[in-house]
């Protein structure tokens, strides 16, 4: 009996991400991360936690009008893109103070070898050893050393079992099961070990300048445009895209897609028989205007949509918190238990019930 409960009972797996509020989205965010994200979880049954990491937005960017700015501007694409914050549990961190606290604990159970060896902080250490008369930890804050706990803690406080990320993040997701593994072993085992998921399928979008797409290079196509626009933002992205790099072959000339960045762009938009339609065009020697006039199309076609929703919210910011808030509210029923339980494991509980 009890083992047919059991095998009754399917395990859901609890998904779950963070979004550092810096920076503007762009089509590289949207096509590697938005979008897939919103996608996986309208087409299943698991359970879903996304939430904008802004005490990691704070780590580096010390500039409050940006963190401020680029919290609302990223909850509102997240919702326009068709995010539904009441299938999902959406959130912003620092509405959850149960994941500072609960991070305090997990340092204490963290090595701090462990963190010398995370890819961010090694990098800060090279760059410094490389000149001369520089402390090696010259800049680093104790929030870029310890960015792994704090990003354990957002995973561990609800027990995620996937987590969704970019390569980049996946030794972040392997130390966060290394703390865990600590804290159960010492303790008590009350803490799941996540996994990390990177899809490969993921398109890499090239940016305008021909390097990959990133807010660091400036070379960004913005999702929405810039905030407070003087021209639409439709106008915007169109812009733009008539600024992407090509080399000089003419019009008429056969061309190379796979060595484009309009190709590449295009073929995270289409489907696979326009796709197929487009490298026939070009080996026909579609000119580059006429290819970006194609690509702007088959852009804006996916992205118009959402433009009437994010300009609304933009314009609304009091439903965007009581969107954020609803979030923390559900958050929290998780987070309070999970910290209680993590106290008590410790140690950290009332001497006494009082009355
Ligand atoms: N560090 C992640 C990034 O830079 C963001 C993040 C913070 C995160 N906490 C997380 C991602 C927890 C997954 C799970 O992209």
């Amino acid at each position: 009996m009890s083992n047919q409960t059991d095998a009754a009972k399917k395990e859901t797996n609890r998904i779950l991400t963070g979004i550092k509020p810096t920076g503007i989205p762009h089509l590289g965010n949207y096509v590697g991360a938005i979008r897939p994200a919103i996608e996986s979880i309208q087409n299943s049954d698991d359970e879903a936690f996304f939430f904008l990491a802004d005490y990691h937005g704070i780590i580096g960017c010390y500039d409050p009008a940006i963190i401020h700015e680029s919290t609302k501007i990223i909850a509102a694409t997240w919702i326009a893109c068709g995010l539904d914050p009441e299938r999902v549990t959406f959130y912003r961190q620092s509405d959850v103070p149960e994941i500072p606290e609960l991070a305090w604990i997990l340092n204490c159970s963290c090595a701090k070898g462990l963190m010398n060896r995370a890819h961010a902080y090694k990098a800060a250490v090279d760059i410094n050893t490389e000149k001369t008369d520089v402390d090696a930890d010259q800049g680093v804050t104790m929030g870029l050393f310890g960015y792994p706990v704090l990003m354990a803690a957002d995973i561990l406080m609800f027990n995620a079992t996937h987590v969704p990320v970019g390569r980049d993040q996946v030794q972040h997701i392997e130390m966060a099961r290394d703390i865990a593994g600590t804290f159960n072993h010492r303790y008590k085992t009350l803490f799941t070990l996540p996994t990390a998921v990177v899809d490969d399928d993921i398109p890499l979008l090239t940016g305008l300048d021909g390097r990959k797409m990133s807010k660091s290079y400036g070379n960004t196509i913005p999702l929405f445009g810039e905030p407070n626009p003087q021209v639409s933002p439709e106008k915007q992205m169109h812009k733009a895209i008539m600024k992407i790099v090509t080399n000089s072959q003419l019009p008429e000339e056969a061309k190379d897609p796979d060595d484009s960045a309009i190709f590449e762009i295009y073929k995270a938009f289409a489907t696979p028989e326009e796709i197929a339609d487009m490298r026939a065009q070009y080996a026909a020697g579609i000119g580059w205007g006429d290819a970006k006039k194609a690509l702007f199309a088959k852009i804006n076609d996916e992205i118009a949509p959402f433009r009437a929703r994010y300009q609304e919210l933009m314009a609304n910011p009091k439903e965007l918190e009581e969107i954020l808030q609803m979030g923390a509210a559900k958050a929290r029923r998780h987070s309070r238990k999970q910290l209680d339980k993590s106290r008590r494991a410790i140690g950290i509980r009332p001497l006494a019930k009082l009355k």
